[in-house]
């Protein structure tokens, strides 16, 4: 029996109190983990004093009244003594936490679930916390104006996270920096389908419902998480090397996506060709129906596609990501075009390769187009968070690469860019982690000028 339960509560929260503030029963004595990691452009994205290493989501969803029950089981470890610790969560109600299991105490601020658990924890200890909640999943508008977060559908609903849209379904560390891995067991009325990342590995019937079990088994960065609810036309073939390739469709759409669909493991091989090998155990698509999300995303293994945006390159593009964005993640936000530009730079390679134009003419068509958007901000510095999706990040970001390219020759570009998945493969970077990756590979060149001009530069710089 704890001390503290034979005592009036007042004085129950007094000695808690006391407790927290000087050494606890077991010794440890910390502090609160803080509740983000400084993101420049979201700095309550993330939080401070542990990193997950898995993610157990048990979600009970029923579109008819768009209720969801759940649970989170997040494994972690702390990185530093700790009294307490911040989840990312926004909206829904809350019902329990408890911490290697026993009840935690917890409250709420904005996007910020505060956890304390009942013993302090050690730096370097695994813990696991328990979560229970419910409620109506949110959809949230981005500062760019798009909205993420749980979206309806006409027929289920979908789970959208970039770039901080996954709080709406699940608590966690929400920033790119805290990968995990993941198991996702979703359970909808049966009759209906669940998708989400990595593979399917259990599928129940219980009464009336259906649970669908997809465990993704290489770490993932949250906002490339997802669950997509409805009916959909499933299909499971294989790519190259074995590789699974799993499709979900909405029927509506069969018939339209049918084409672009069968070019997806020609496309795996030809980016294997040419980034190196597929970093992880499937890939696939889920295409939707055109308003459902509205954008297409990177969403790990199984990319998300309205079904109008689904065509060769949009598909090369978010393919392109699993390397870049999902394989090797952005540390910040503010290392958003390590995504966008090398996905758009996909999209140049492929038209070099397939269509009619290389890169470099692509790379001279923008340089000298008019458009001054392309130019309202260097690429590795967003001006803020509403533009993290603008064009500097993706054109110019391409751009970038197409510089490197001309200083070093094809032969190096393509063994960095293999050798920078490689290096980073399942983890993080950062833009300086690039740079310094670039000169090491070619260390007779001088590339400060790319960087100062291209990199870090206001404006267009004066020569292509
Ligand atoms: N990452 C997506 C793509 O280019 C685009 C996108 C969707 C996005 N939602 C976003 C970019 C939110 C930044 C923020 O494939
Ligand atoms: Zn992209």
């Amino acid at each position: 029996m704890s001390r503290s339960a034979r005592l009036v509560p007042a004085v129950a929260a007094l000695l808690a109190l006391a407790l927290t503030a000087t050494a606890c029963d077991g010794g440890v004595r910390g502090t609160p983990g803080g509740s983000g990691v400084r993101d420049p452009y979201f700095p309550k994205a993330g939080n401070g004093g542990y990193d997950v290493t898995h993610y157990a989501l048990t979600l009970d969803y029923t579109p008819a009244t768009r209720h969801l029950t759940a649970k989170a089981v997040i494994t972690a470890r702390a990185t530093q003594d700790l009294s307490a610790f911040d989840l990312d969560l926004a909206g829904l109600h809350v019902e329990k936490v408890t911490v290697e299991g026993r009840q935690a105490r917890w409250n709420r601020a904005g996007q910020e679930l505060t956890v304390r658990p009942h013993d302090d924890l050690g730096k370097g200890e695994t813990f696991s916390t328990t979560v229970r909640y419910s409620g109506t999943p949110r959809t949230l508008t981005d500062p760019d104006g798009s909205e993420e977060g749980w979206l309806r559908t006409a027929d289920g609903a979908l789970g959208l996270g970039e770039p901080v849209g996954s709080m709406a379904w699940f608590p966690g560390s929400n920033h790119p920096s805290d990968k995990a891995t993941y198991d996702i067991t979703v359970t909808v009325p049966k009759g209906l389908q669940a998708v989400s990342n990595g593979e399917l590995t259990e599928q129940t019937d219980k009464g009336g419902r259906t649970a669908y079990h997809w465990h993704t088994g290489q770490p993932m960065a949250s906002y490339v998480a997802t669950v997509a609810i409805g009916h959909y036309d499933i299909t499971r073939t294989t790519g190259p090397h074995g590789l699974p390739v799993i499709t979900a469709v909405d029927p509506t759409r069969a018939k339209a996506s049918a084409k672009a669909l069968a070019k997806i493991p020609e496309i795996i091989d030809w980016e294997e060709t040419n980034f190196g090998p597929y970093p992880f155990s499937s890939t696939g698509a889920i295409v939707d129906r055109p308003g459902d999300a509205g954008y297409a995303l990177e969403t790990q293994n199984r990319p998300v596609f309205p079904a109008d945006q689904f065509d060769t390159s949009t598909l090369v593009h978010e393919l392109a990501h699993q390397w870049y964005g999902d394989s090797v993640t952005p540390r910040s936000w503010r290392d958003m075009w390590l995504n966008e530009g090398f996905a758009t730079y996909a999209e140049w390679l492929y038209e070099e390769d397939f269509g009619d134009k290389s890169a470099q003419e692509t790379f001279t068509e923008l340089y000298e187009d008019d458009d001054e958007a392309v130019w309202a901000f260097p690429p590795a510095k967003p001006s803020s968070a509403a533009h993290i999706s603008d064009s500097p990040v993706y054109q110019r970001g391409a751009m970038v690469l197409q510089k490197i390219r001309q200083k070093v020759g094809d032969d190096t570009f393509y063994e960095i860019i293999q050798g920078w998945a490689a290096a980073h493969r399942h983890s993080t970077a950062s833009t300086a982690d690039f740079t310094a990756y670039v000169e090491k590979k070619a260390p007779d060149k001088d590339f400060s000028g790319i960087w100062k001009d291209w990199l870090y530069g206001d404006g267009r710089p004066d020569h292509p």
